[in-house]
């Protein structure tokens, strides 16, 4: 299969109806993206397998939802409002703006090529600011967040309170983050509005490295499960200067995008650094006292924290096949099943009232265990070739014969075999292949 380009997943997620430009009627706005009825399930899809393996499957893990704006304290405590920058550099020539640490000849202009036209330096803060209220002056200054992980740290003593939660134990949550980068890019890859799937899990300060250890295989494995190939993965620890300034050990989950190997995720030691930090702002105590050993200290703290919206990404982009049947090229989304947006795709081999009847009959059924869809448009090849296309794992089709021997095609996507199945049993059937 030839190599997957940028443009080969941008074009299908357009296409296709996975993430159209934000505000595209009027010409678009950079670096927003919207998730169109295909994206939005395969990224609730990436979110659900994520909760279910972080919380839902795990009695040491719970949930949360805090809010985007929280006090601006919380940034101050956290470092955020002090380090959270960008070296930002402009050129005297063409205008542009660029990060520093991403230039490839820090002498050069990337857009205009002209030498020694770079400004020096400057720090620029990531944080989206705005006003709580009408009056936008300095007091009513909020930020939108830009990592959900300080939602966590600042309701710590909250959730440890109200569960009775004993050490180790963790918290997660998803939801929408905030950057405004100097240099968004790579479609969705790097953008100004996004999703985070964080968890922070707080342990004894002596048992940190063997979590550090657990959860950088507990992540790898959840990405082989989910089908991503595994020559695409790779874990790379953090260099000393790399590292943000909550952290003492950090190592990415790296994918193999179309330009290069890149970060999907980083799993980071931040120490006790955020509980100390809120608990010397804000007067709280937020130490933990353990009964058994009867000590009192700041629980340390590994970060699993991933993008939603990226990770998402790099699943459309490794599912991407293209292959040769019958001297056309066949383009198949092989999504794991519990990641495709649609598990079933519903055909009636005519449009005729005697077809459609027993297939919206079937449809409704399906309807109450999976997101499926109905196509009754073109010939059947061109429809199985569409539901190949947004990674539909079965296709059940309707046909005259289903009038007489009550039973139904389903072919499988990635095989492309077919089986005869009785409609009484065609639930079952696709649950077991689905499971
Ligand atoms: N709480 C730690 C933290 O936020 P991070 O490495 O800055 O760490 C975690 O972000 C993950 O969030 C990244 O690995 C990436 O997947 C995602 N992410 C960060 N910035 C992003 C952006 N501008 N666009 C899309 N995803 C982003």
């Amino acid at each position: 299969m030839p190599e997957v380009t940028l443009d080969t997943i941008t074009n299908l997620a357009k296409k296709r109806g996975f993430v159209f430009q934000a505000s595209e009627i009027y010409g678009g706005l950079r670096s927003s993206y919207d998730y169109g009825p295909l994206g939005v399930e395969l990224l609730r899809n990436v979110k659900e397998a994520w909760w279910r393996t972080m919380v839902q499957e795990r009695s040491d893990i719970v949930g949360l939802d805090s809010a985007v704006l929280q006090a601006r304290q919380v940034w101050q405590a956290s470092g955020h409002e002090e380090v959270f920058t960008d070296p930002l550099v402009e050129c005297r020539n063409c205008n542009s703006r660029h990060r520093l640490d991403k230039l490839e000849d820090p002498n050069t202009c990337p857009t205009c090529g002209q030498q020694g036209t770079l400004t020096d330096p400057r720090n620029f803060n990531l944080m989206f600011r705005t006003h709580m209220g009408p009056v936008d002056s300095d007091e009513n200054l909020v930020y939108l967040r830009p990592e959900t992980a300080q939602g966590i740290f600042i309701n710590f003593e909250n959730v440890r309170r109200t569960l009775r939660l004993k050490l180790p134990f963790g918290i997660a949550q998803i939801g929408k983050s905030f950057r405004n980068e100097i240099t968004p890019g790579q479609f969705v890859f790097r953008t100004r509005e996004f999703e985070q799937m964080e968890m922070e899990y707080f342990c004894r300060p002596e048992e940190a490295p063997t979590w550090f250890q657990y959860w950088r295989e507990e992540r790898m494995k959840w990405y082989l499960e989910l089908g991503m190939t595994e020559g695409n993965l790779r874990v790379r620890p953090h260099e000393a200067d790399e590292l943000s300034h909550y952290s003492s050990g950090t190592v990415d989950v790296e994918y193999s995008f179309p330009w290069g190997w890149d970060e999907l995720e980083g799993i980071a030691n931040r120490s006790s650094f955020d509980l100390e930090q809120h608990a010397a702002a804000s007067g709280e105590d937020l130490t933990y006292f353990d009964q058994d050993s009867n000590e009192r200290f700041f629980p340390h703290v590994i970060e699993p924290a991933a993008g939603a919206t990226r990770t998402t990404f790099a699943f459309l982009i490794d599912a991407y096949t293209e292959e040769e049947v019958n001297d056309e090229t066949r383009v198949v989304l092989k999504l794991h099943p519990r990641l495709a947006p649609y598990k079933v795709a519903v055909l009636p081999l005519s449009k005729k009232t005697e077809l459609i009847e027993p297939a919206e009959k079937i449809a409704a059924e399906l309807r109450r265990h999976w997101m499926i869809e109905v196509d009754t448009t073109q010939s059947i090849g061109r429809r199985y070739r569409r539901q190949d296309e947004i990674g539909t794992p079965y296709a059940v089709t309707v046909d005259f014969d289903t009038l007489q021997d009550e039973a139904v095609t389903v072919r499988d996507r990635d095989t492309m075999s077919q089986d005869r199945i009785p409609m009484t049993g065609l639930v079952d059937y696709l649950r077991g292949k689905l499971a």
